[in-house]
């Protein structure tokens, strides 16, 4: 009976981490170009960076929230971000080389390691952009120029 249970247990592990791996496959397809992205009108930001709030629906909203305001304690949020407003050049290397380490946000400790997300100057430029001026967000904006000392570790 024992015997059984555990038998019972171990397909049932097999069966989830076979769906999940289907899963992380059906994401790696879709890279950037593949997914259909129709820039909506009522987003000026989007309309402004249509290639920064393609990223963002493709990579960032998963963690950042539709809403840009992220997930309490765990995603910090972008829309108002004291962090992100401090320093555009900075959030530009957090989605090149990733970012792993406690930060504060609008008072808020965050720790949860954000992996990199994309691997060229101008995606990241357009992604930051984009979310500099998307929610009401009046962030400025950068320039590839600006980054281009940034390291790309990956
Ligand atoms: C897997 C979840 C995840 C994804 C996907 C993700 N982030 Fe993050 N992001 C985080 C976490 C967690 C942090 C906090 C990292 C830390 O503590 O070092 C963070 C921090 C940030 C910050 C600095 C903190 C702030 O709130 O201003 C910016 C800017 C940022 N992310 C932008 C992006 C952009 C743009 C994308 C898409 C290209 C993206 N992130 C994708 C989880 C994610």
């Amino acid at each position: 009976m024992k015997k059984l249970s555990l038998l019972l247990i171990i397909a049932a592990v097999v069966i989830v981490s076979a769906s999940s791996f289907t899963k992380s496959k059906a994401v790696k397809t879709m890279k950037s170009g593949e997914v259909s992205f129709v820039v909506p009108q009522d987003d000026p930001a989007a309309v402004k960076y249509p290639n920064g709030a393609k990223i963002y629906k493709e990579k960032c909203v998963a963690c950042h929230q539709v809403t840009g305001l992220g997930v309490p304690g765990a995603f910090p949020p972008l829309k108002d971000s004291d962090y992100l407003f401090a320093d555009k050049k900075r959030a530009v290397q957090q989605v090149l080389n990733g970012s792993n380490h406690e930060i504060t946000v609008n008072g808020q400790k965050y720790s949860v390691p954000m992996p990199p997300q994309v691997d060229n100057y101008q995606d990241a430029v357009d992604v930051i952009n984009y979310v500099l001026n998307a929610w009401g967000n009046k962030g400025g904006t950068i320039t590839v120029d600006e980054v281009k000392d940034i390291k790309i570790v990956r």
